[in-house]
């Protein structure tokens, strides 16, 4: 059977003339990758942190990276980045070159004003510093997902002791034993968040710390592993130190978290079963399933842990079925999580109820369930990742995080990567607006937020979760753009949140179609917009640090072929 070789070629070069011909003879199936194409003992035999190590600081100097950056900002995945000489320096205050914006040093204030310590060692930064609001709810706490782009500003200055603590200490709360009620989470699970306590009589500190067991709705963080993986990785790359993520500690803690989302059950894909609210999105929004958020943490926590692992007696076991569920995963999300002009017009022709394995409908997806927005949304040139798919559901709604992180990790081939580009420059009001970045696209309403949200009065249209404009973001999108090569985008996004930022108190989150209104209930001094907006600027500076967070084609992975309109222009 040799659709999977025809798609293939037809991808190289047309051999079917699929360019030419437009919708009728593109096939809606998707290809079929040849198993026995993957070497998987390749994988296994690279000695994974030494090469690492080896390609990242000493085959690219930094002067190289310069001539990099006058031909457009490709391939720094390799940057080692070290960070400024100078600490406590704003890397972005430094700078000949830039006239440093007048926002980036109160943004490093306000940064360092959240920062947190437990016994005297700064071990991350509160959420929001926000004492005008009348309710602090948790954003007192550090929580790990929060804490990334700050994590990534302080590398980016030189300053990696914080992270360090930070990796450390959550290390430890993984350690915990964890309960809702009577029932056990698993092992691996890290935490959402903690709080640092301070009793300045008996001068001690103590820890609480939320695995889900008090977050609203009750829902374990699946992302806080998966970024504590990404963090890790960031740390031994940015510093060049690889103690740490030798120690047995973390080497433990690595395959505690590889252990809980590779364990066998009744799964039939690959990808990553989750319960609503398990990630950024920790409400109700009808995520539930296989968001694509998780899916693209997933995949890259799961390439960051391949380059982390040691292969001894404990860790080989696991690098092999990471190797498995990469080229499983990749597969699937590449094919059927992928939507273009072309895949959507399939899609909207699909026959129904076919049964075996030569459906081409594998889940079943009944065309009148495609939203009508969807038509008007999808742009000849451009595609994206969607937000969700399972048996007769797909998601058709974007996610940002989700489409980036897919680009940062090359869950995205490289043309998939262009055309979410295009998608965002087309879409650019839509997504974008008056304020970088919208989380999800479209919001839902009425009868349907009822029904999705359980009458989420937080989560109405066009605002928080639903719709809303998150400048955090911005981090994701400038460093997806400069690996894509398209900086520009990132720059147009930086000058509409410069505008804003600092003026509304560096809020959590706009409202609006268009980002204009600064969030319902959004807190004011919100630290990873601050972080998001600082991240974003020193890596368009220098673009060298995009290196810490991104990962490079793994050209073992032969990318699933899709054709379409997109991906020919
Ligand atoms: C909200 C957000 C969540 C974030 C937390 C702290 O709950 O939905 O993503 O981690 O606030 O800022």
């Amino acid at each position: 059977m040799d659709r999977a070789k025809l798609n293939l070629d037809g991808m190289n070069g047309g051999i079917d003339g699929t360019k030419e011909t437009g919708l009728k003879k593109v096939s809606s199936y998707c290809s079929i990758p040849d198993f026995n194409d993957y070497d998987l003992s390749k994988l296994l035999d690279k000695p994974r942190l030494n090469i690492e190590r080896q390609r990242s600081f000493d085959e690219r100097s930094l002067s190289e990276l310069s001539i990099g950056l006058g031909r457009g900002f490709e391939n720094y995945e390799h940057a080692h980045s070290p960070g400024r000489s100078g600490l406590n320096t704003p890397a972005s205050s430094t700078r000949n070159s830039f006239e440093p914006h007048p926002i980036v040093a109160d943004a490093w204030e306000a940064l360092r004003r959240s920062l947190v310590s437990f016994r005297g060692q700064p071990v991350g930064t509160i959420a929001a510093y926000d004492h005008a609001s009348e309710e602090v709810l948790n954003y007192d706490q550090v929580f790990v997902r929060d804490f990334v782009p700050s994590a990534l500003a302080f590398l980016i200055n030189g300053e990696p002791d914080v992270v360090k603590n930070f990796l450390l200490k959550t290390l430890q709360l993984q350690g915990w034993e964890k309960k809702v009620d009577r029932f056990k989470l698993g092992e691996g699970v890290m935490p959402a968040s903690f709080k640092v306590l301070h009793d300045p009589d008996r001068k001690t500190d103590t820890i609480v710390a939320d695995f889900g067991e008090s977050a609203i709705g009750r829902v374990a963080p699946v992302d806080s592993g998966f970024w504590w993986i990404i963090l890790l990785r960031a740390y031994t790359k940015s510093t060049g130190d690889l103690s740490l993520a030798e120690r047995p500690e973390c080497q433990r803690g690595l395959r505690l978290i590889m252990g809980l989302c590779l364990s066998e059950g009744f799964d039939t894909f690959p990808t990553l079963l989750c319960a609503d609210g398990c990630s950024m999105i920790d409400r109700r929004m009808g995520i539930y399933g296989y968001p694509i958020e998780i899916q693209a943490l997933f995949f890259m926590a799961l390439r960051c842990a391949l380059a982390m692992l040691k292969p001894d007696a404990e860790g080989e076991e696991f690098i092999e079925r990471i190797v498995k569920r990469l080229h499983a995963l990749s597969y699937h999300m590449r094919s059927y999580f992928w939507l273009d002009f072309q895949q959507l017009n399939d899609i909207y022709r699909y026959k129904t109820e076919e049964y075996s394995h030569t459906a081409v409908n594998k889940f079943n997806v009944i065309p009148d369930s495609i939203p009508e927005w969807v038509f008007d949304f999808m742009p000849t040139r451009g595609g994206y990742f969607v937000g969700n798919v399972s048996p007769a559901r797909m998601d058709f709604r974007w996610f940002a995080l989700g489409n980036c992180v897919a680009i940062l990790s090359s869950l995205a081939t490289p043309e998939q990567a262009s055309a979410i580009m295009d998608l965002i420059e087309e879409r650019w009001e839509e997504l974008v607006g008056e304020m970088p970045l919208k989380i999800s696209y479209p919001a839902i309403e009425n009868h349907e937020w009822r029904i999705v949200t359980g009458c989420d009065p937080k989560n109405t249209r066009w605002s928080y979760h639903n719709g809303g404009s998150w400048p955090v973001l911005l981090w994701l999108l400038t460093a997806a753009c400069i690996k894509v090569g398209r900086p520009q985008i990132a720059r147009r996004a930086i000058d509409l949140a410069e505008s804003r930022l600092l003026k509304d108190s560096w809020p959590e989150y706009y409202d609006g179609k268009l980002g204009r209104f600064i969030g319902k209930q959004a807190r004011k001094y919100q630290t990873w917009s601050i972080a998001g907006y600082l991240v974003a600027k020193m890596m368009l500076e220098d673009p060298s640090h995009l290196g810490m967070i991104s990962l490079e084609e793994d050209k073992q992975m032969k990318p699933v072929i899709k054709r379409s309109s997109s991906w020919t222009c």
